[in-house]
């Protein structure tokens, strides 16, 4: 597989590939990658996923920012850190109310991006040594928290252990990521590239969070990215309790054999036949005299377009609204990404929804284009027709 967001300014461009596979391990539950890519080659100063692209993430975050702010209701100057913050569309929100806080991103661009909005910004990757360099600049804090980010970071271990120089006794750690039960259900499989190390599950994180004195103490399923899970962590006390929907999803997830490796087994078999059956799609399209386009260049569909092996014999475009993607080639296939414009002014059959975690989102902005006839494929959890 190439890099997922390694899009192509030219053709001639040299293309750095790596073989993608997945392991689960029996003792801590954990599924991740075998091979990973180095963090700098991923984020740097040109880093292509932007969080305010999305109308539905803005407000996402403003509810995460509302979360955090009624938590820390009551304490004396709390401090708020968050990791991987982006552009600041959680941040900001803190900012605006004199919130202390820190954002850490090691991505420049998006990072000045954050700093543009008001939110304190330190350019680094956290880990153990950063965060003590953050304890002894601006103290400890009340609260750190991280939306798809721990999921990037191959060695967690370090992660968690500034996690524990960072955090107050008594603070909380956010942390929210796709779902494995969730990717597993839907057959999500493209959630899984080079940038997202690992595929957390209640039982994972629980184990993570032990070997590093850190208990699950609450876990909220959110629907944003096609299911995702905040998972909350305190330092043990005492006092803590695990709430009750923690036990049940532990069960949950036991019951569907995520503690084993029974309970990977047909994902595979899932994966191939929604491939075949999209292609099968796409060509029956093409066959018929249609032209069909991509809608959001996702890092995501890197991994689609490449397993399936799509196209530009099948896709002959993607739109997309982000500036960074326009006028690039999607990574390995070679498909040209076009400004969101020549998809509206276009008068195509068939648009393969490759940002569909944004499909309520998209299918409301896309009335017109629904109206006049043109239809989106979908493909998760099975290829159908909207
Ligand atoms: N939280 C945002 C961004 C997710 S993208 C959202 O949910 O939309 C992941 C972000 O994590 C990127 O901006 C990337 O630069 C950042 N990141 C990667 N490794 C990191 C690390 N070790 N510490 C902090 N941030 C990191
Ligand atoms: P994501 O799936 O990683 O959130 O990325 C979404 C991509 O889809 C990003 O490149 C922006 C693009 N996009 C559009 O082009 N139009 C839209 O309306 C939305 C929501 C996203």
């Amino acid at each position: 597989m190439p890099t997922a967001n390694g899009f192509l300014t030219k053709l001639t461009q040299k293309e750095s590939f790596f073989p993608l596979s997945v392991g689960f391990c029996p003792n801590c539950f954990m599924v991740q990658l075998l091979e990973t890519v180095p963090p700098q080659k991923m984020f740097h100063d040109d880093y292509q996923y932007l969080s305010s692209t999305s109308q539905r993430m803005i407000k996402h975050f403003e509810g995460h920012a509302t979360e955090i702010i009624e938590r820390i209701s009551g304490k004396k100057n709390p401090f708020v850190v968050e990791l991987g913050c982006n552009d600041g569309v959680m941040l900001l929100h803190l900012a605006k109310r004199g919130i202390a806080h820190l954002g850490v991103e090691p991505s420049a661009n998006v990072a000045k991006l954050a700093k543009a909005k008001g939110v304190k910004t330190k350019v680094v990757f956290f880990n153990a040594e950063s965060a003590r360099e953050i304890v002894r600049e601006q103290g400890q804090a009340d609260i750190i928290c991280g939306a798809n980010v721990f999921c990037h970071i191959e060695d967690l271990n370090s992660v968690f252990e500034g996690i524990r120089i960072l955090l107050k006794d008594d603070g909380i750690l956010f942390m929210e990521d796709p779902y494995m039960l969730d990717i597993i259900n839907k057959t999500s499989f493209d959630q899984i590239y080079d940038e997202h190390v690992y595929y957390f599950s209640g039982l994972s994180v629980s184990e993570l969070g032990k070997r590093h004195g850190l208990q699950l103490v609450e876990m909220a399923p959110q629907r944003v990215h096609g299911g995702s899970m905040r998972y909350y962590l305190k330092k043990y006390l005492p006092g803590n309790k695990m709430a009750e929907n923690v036990v049940q999803l532990l069960e949950k997830e036991k019951a569907s054999s995520l503690n084993t490796p029974e309970g990977y087994r047909f994902f595979k078999h899932n994966v191939d036949s929604i491939c075949s059956n999209l292609k099968n799609t796409l060509k029956k399209f093409k066959s018929q005299g249609h032209r069909i386009v991509g809608y959001g260049a996702t890092a995501k569909s890197t991994t689609l377009l490449n397993y399936a092996k799509i196209g530009g014999d099948l896709i002959e475009y993607i739109c997309d609204t982000t500036p960074n993607k326009v006028n690039k080639f999607t990574p390995g296939t070679h498909i040209p990404i076009k400004p969101y414009d020549v998809f509206a002014k276009d008068s195509v059959s068939y648009a393969l929804l490759l940002a569909w975690n944004h499909e309520d989102e998209i299918l409301q902005k896309e009335e017109a284009y629904r109206k006049r006839g043109g239809k989106f494929i979908l493909y998760f959890p099975e290829v159908a027709i909207e």
